[in-house]
């Protein structure tokens, strides 16, 4: 336990703040947090050439917090910054001091969710209030996309990261444990399973829509299209669909590969969601197949996927299908506690890094 006195320049806001935190896992000058001078920063769109220097931030910055050896090799061949512009460009925020490139911000347009990540500073900026000045305008950029339930995906063992998300409005809510399961041989393909790819692109519209039926049966609004359609496009990995009759019962956009979200290492399941109903545990069980599937034919070896402990039914289909939790966060999230899609009865898997 540590204690020192804050330095706030607002003398009302002075008291002593204590601080619980693994030793392993920051460093005593992020502990400590002196909040220097504020920066002459200006916030703007990330355009293509800010691409190179605002992946070196993020693996900097990540790997510097959590006491990397050598912190730029955090994620390895997996990447996120230029996938993530590309889906969305227009949804990326940059943060510039003196001409140079400081931090970043990306946000995400799921329909009625919204969320934001990653969000990161040059660590030599870090307690300078860059990612206040960035967190201000993507907060614009949900009130634009008129989302109308917010969260995150944070350190449930940093009072920073919960103290900065706090000021816009989030509160932490429950675990989001990450899994993996390692791939033993290939498994045969379960009933009724197919991928969107062998579809065709005439076809793929009729597709999308089904899969954002799925979605909004389960919260109102809920769409992600844009996950499917930078996979589908980027050639990402591939999206697992599994029916029920005709229709469409559940589905799973999948990266798979270097330069992807997942890396060589993994099978990454970005999102996958199943419809609601008396088959839905079957239909995941299923659709968990469908991915171990994939995972095999394209050499990867284990899958790996986050579930909310609030979804509880579809974290025991985890556990029974013998994935094993390896991490976790914590979701924070706008609202009341009941608000948003974490609760039982939900059967999805989503990643809101
Ligand atoms: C998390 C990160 C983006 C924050 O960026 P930053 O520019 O340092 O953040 P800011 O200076 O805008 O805000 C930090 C706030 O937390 C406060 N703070 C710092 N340490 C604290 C602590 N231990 N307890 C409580 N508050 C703390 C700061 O004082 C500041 O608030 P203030 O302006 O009211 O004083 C940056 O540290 C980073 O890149 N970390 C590595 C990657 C990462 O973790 N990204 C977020 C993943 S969810």
């Amino acid at each position: 336990m540590f204690a020192t006195r804050c330095r706030s320049a607002s003398p009302g806001l002075c008291h002593f703040r204590v601080w619980v935190v693994p030793k392993s896992t920051q460093r005593l000058n992020d502990w400590v947090a002196p909040h220097q001078a504020q920066l002459d920063v200006v916030i703007r769109p990330l355009v293509e050439g800010d691409l190179p220097a605002a992946d070196r931030i993020l693996r900097v910055a990540f790997g510097t917090f959590l006491g990397l050896p050598d912190p730029a090799t955090f994620l390895e061949d997996a990447s996120m910054v230029r996938t993530r512009w590309l889906a969305d460009p227009q949804a990326v925020l940059a943060a510039e001091h003196n001409g140079k490139l400081i931090g970043s911000n990306f946000a995400t347009n799921w329909g009625s969710f919204g969320f934001f990540g990653p969000l990161t500073v040059e660590p030599e900026y870090w307690n300078r209030g860059v990612a206040q000045r960035l967190l201000g305008p993507t907060m614009e950029i949900f009130r634009r996309w008129g989302n109308r339930h917010l969260g995150l995906y944070t350190f449930p063992h940093s009072p920073k990261h919960m103290a900065l998300y706090q000021k816009f409005g989030f509160w932490p809510r429950d675990l989001v444990v990450s899994f993996s399961k390692p791939i033993e041989g290939v498994p045969d393909e379960p009933p009724h399973v197919s991928r969107l790819s062998e579809s065709g692109p005439a076809n793929r519209g009729t597709l999308v829509a089904a899969c954002r039926e799925v979605t909004d049966a389960i919260f109102e609004g809920l769409d992600v299209e844009r996950e499917i359609r930078a996979v589908a496009d980027q050639q990402l990995g591939e999206t697992v669909l599994v029916w029920d009759s005709s229709r469409l019962a559940g589905f799973a956009v999948c990266h798979t590969g270097p330069g992807t979200e997942a890396g060589s290492g993994s099978c990454y399941v970005k999102f996958a969601a199943v419809r609601p109903g008396p088959r839905a545990g079957d239909n995941f069980a299923r659709l968990l197949r469908g991915i171990e599937r994939l995972a095999a034919v394209r050499h990867t070896p284990k899958i790996t996927a986050d579930v909310n402990v609030a979804r509880r039914e579809a974290f025991r289909a985890m556990l029974a299908n013998r994935f094993r939790p390896e991490r976790q966060g914590v979701a924070m999230e706008t609202g009341d506690a009941a608000a948003g899609y974490n609760h039982a009865g939900v059967y999805i898997v989503d990643d809101w890094r």
